[in-house]
């Protein structure tokens, strides 16, 4: 997507040679009318796809899912990391390895926000490793549903991520792939 590609050239920082800091418009600040865009061109991507959720997991994921979510109409359904004590007791969990943290952990769905009837479409802000876009496949999975695609705003093509989901055969669209961003200069796909 050109229009994202041209967002991250003017307005990106390169942190060392491998964190991408977009906190203009995407993960502090939210450039509502930009992300608009981002979201309609989710929508020419997977529309004959008969969506009918959005999965995405807190917390920078949910502003661009529900941007998305208005072009498909239907709800979106955030995966929830902390243990909260009002969490309905009947839950999918799966357990999710952060490479940035050095840590594991839960990711949780409410059983009844997922069912088997569901065709879900996951949309999150990055795609580095790709183990919490597995760790969404995997609840969608225990759910019996449909995982029609993953929707992508940012993959980091130098990361694993990407490959790991394709070569599971994932319908994966990445609106920007990053290849690299050494010194500081970043190249796409
Ligand atoms: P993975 O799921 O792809 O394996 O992600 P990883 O553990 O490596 O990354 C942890 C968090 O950092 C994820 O956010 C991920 O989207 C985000 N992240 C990874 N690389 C970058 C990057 O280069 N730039 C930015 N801005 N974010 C990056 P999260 O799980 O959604 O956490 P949260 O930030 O919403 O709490
Ligand atoms: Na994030
Ligand atoms: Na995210």
């Amino acid at each position: 997507m050109e229009l994202l590609k041209r967002k991250i050239l003017e307005e990106g920082e390169v942190i060392g040679e491998d964190i991408l800091k977009v906190d203009s418009f995407l993960n502090h600040q939210l450039d509502i009318e930009f992300l608009n865009e981002v979201g309609r061109e989710f929508w020419y991507r997977f529309k004959d796809e008969k969506v009918t959720r959005i999965l995405t997991i807190e917390s920078s994921g949910i502003a661009i899912a529900a941007i998305t979510a208005q072009y498909f109409k239907v709800p979106v359904v955030f995966a929830k990391k902390n243990i909260s004590r009002n969490l309905d007791t009947e839950i999918y969990t799966s357990e999710v390895f952060s490479f940035t943290k050095g840590t594991t952990y839960q990711i949780k769905v409410a059983k009844r926000y997922i069912t088997s009837q569901d065709r879900i479409l996951i949309i999150d802000d990055f795609l580095a490793n790709g183990r919490a876009v597995l760790g969404l496949k995997d609840i969608i999975e225990q759910a019996g549903a449909y995982l029609v695609g993953v929707g992508i705003v940012i993959e980091k093509g130098f990361q694993q991520g990407g490959k790991t989901l394709r070569e599971a055969g994932v319908n994966l669209h990445s609106l920007a792939i990053v290849d690299s961003m050494r010194d500081g200069k970043i190249v796409f796909r």
